[in-house]
């Protein structure tokens, strides 16, 4: 019999989607907030601009994408940032999902290492896994604001690293990274001769400090990748964006072409009507999420859980008592009726944690926490203890 490759039969399943099936399939109605999936429209204009390119020509377009998109990017990027972005490093991708793929298989060869953070987005662990490679998992400590620990990350660096994932602010805990910690991550590269791939999709939904940018502290060591899926609410339209480092980017290119040839040329025009037309929804977005942040931490606290504050993207670490097994949790509480993405689907660092996603509207994050404080009072955690036997305290 054909078989799948070791690298392939290695990936992991997805631990969010087992908790979607459920949700999905569910005969009584559930309060969703297990998807990180923006409940806004996209922006009518934006809708507009592509209807209007479809009615002209759908054909191939440069791989890199249209020049006038990486020019509109490319400009945005140095605006907010101060970094230089010409043309030749800034490429257009199928969403952040495959700038990160392609960055990461145009640096890292079986055998290679990639610090990952942990609790983390699963797909730079799959990915890492995909190339035959070893994700090696640096802590966000939940008793820390969920930073990391930068001896850690030192300790961690062997001759086979070749790159650090960084994610701020950060999904799964809502975590937005100290600049000093940026600085750290971003020194260790240079001096390890390392690549920081910097995941800076949620940049433009920060509620509390700055958005801070890696690539500006070493241009040569980073590879920084932006979406328009979280920013814009257009997460079905599929489209990002990278600034490489020069010596990265023909490289990523040639993946690109290899990959997905380009990105559609109706998607480009929507993209280019986003990042050039009026900017008011992405604050409108970004107020809404603030307040369902305020709502959600409100419902908590005052339910007397303790959280980490987010501050930014859209979602929030809801910690379970020790000895919980947050997948048994996420299963059960979908019989109760809302569904969280479990902890363990992050990594090792969060297996007694729920993610909530903020994404939702805020009575549905009222009512959804409001069904967890029920089932939790009405003591279904004795019920979803883990196998291991750890007491649930
Ligand atoms: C941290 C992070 N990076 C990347 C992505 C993927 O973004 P895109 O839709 O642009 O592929 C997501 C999606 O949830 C995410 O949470």
């Amino acid at each position: 019999m054909p078989h799948a490759s070791l690298a392939a039969s290695h990936l992991p399943h997805s631990g969010i989607r087992e908790i979607v099936d459920l949700a999905l399939t569910s005969t009584h109605p559930i309060v969703r907030l297990e998807i990180g999936e923006p409940d806004f429209a996209t922006p009518s204009h934006i809708t507009e601009a592509a209807f209007d390119a479809a009615r002209v020509r759908v054909s191939y377009v440069q791989t890199a994408g249209v020049p006038a998109l990486r020019a509109a990017v490319g400009e945005r990027i140095e605006r907010a940032y101060g970094v230089a972005a010409p043309l030749d490093q800034v490429l257009i991708t199928h969403g952040a999902v495959q700038a990160i793929d392609a960055i990461l298989s145009a640096v890292v060869a079986p055998g290679d290492e990639v610090l990952v953070p942990d609790p983390a987005w699963p797909n730079y662990e799959m990915q890492t896994t995909l190339i035959g490679a070893a994700p090696i998992h640096y802590t966000l400590r939940p008793d820390d604001d969920f930073q990391p620990d930068l001896e850690e990350i030192r300790s961690l660096i062997t001759p086979r690293t070749r790159v650090i994932v960084l994610n701020s602010p950060n999904n799964p805990t809502g975590a937005v990274m100290r600049p000093e910690l940026v600085a750290g991550i971003v020194a260790l590269a240079v001096e390890h001769d390392l690549l920081v791939v910097s995941d800076e999709v949620y940049d433009e939904i920060v509620f509390d400090g700055a958005h801070v940018n890696a690539a500006a502290l070493a241009p040569d060591h980073v590879a920084s990748v932006f979406s328009f899926s979280k920013t814009y609410a257009m997460t079905g339209w599929r489209v990002g964006y990278t600034l490489v480092p020069a010596w990265l980017a023909d490289t990523v290119t040639r993946i690109l072409e290899l990959e997905s040839s380009c990105v559609s040329s109706v998607t480009q025009a929507a993209a280019l009507a986003a990042i050039t037309g009026p900017q008011d929804s992405v604050a409108h977005m970004r107020d809404a999420y603030r307040d369902r942040r305020d709502v959600a931490v409100g419902v908590l606290e005052g339910a007397g859980v303790e959280i980490v504050r987010p501050r930014g993207a859209f979602y929030l670490m809801l910690p379970l008592p020790d000895g919980t097994d947050s997948r048994l949790a996420a299963l059960d509480l979908v019989s109760a009726g809302v569904s969280f993405a479990p902890g363990s689907a992050f990594g090792r660092a969060t297996p007694h944690h729920l993610r909530v996603s903020l994404a939702s509207s805020t009575d549905s994050i009222r009512e959804g926490l409001e069904r967890f404080l029920a089932w939790r009072d009405a003591g279904a955690l004795s019920h979803v203890a883990s196998a291991v036997g750890e007491p649930v305290r």
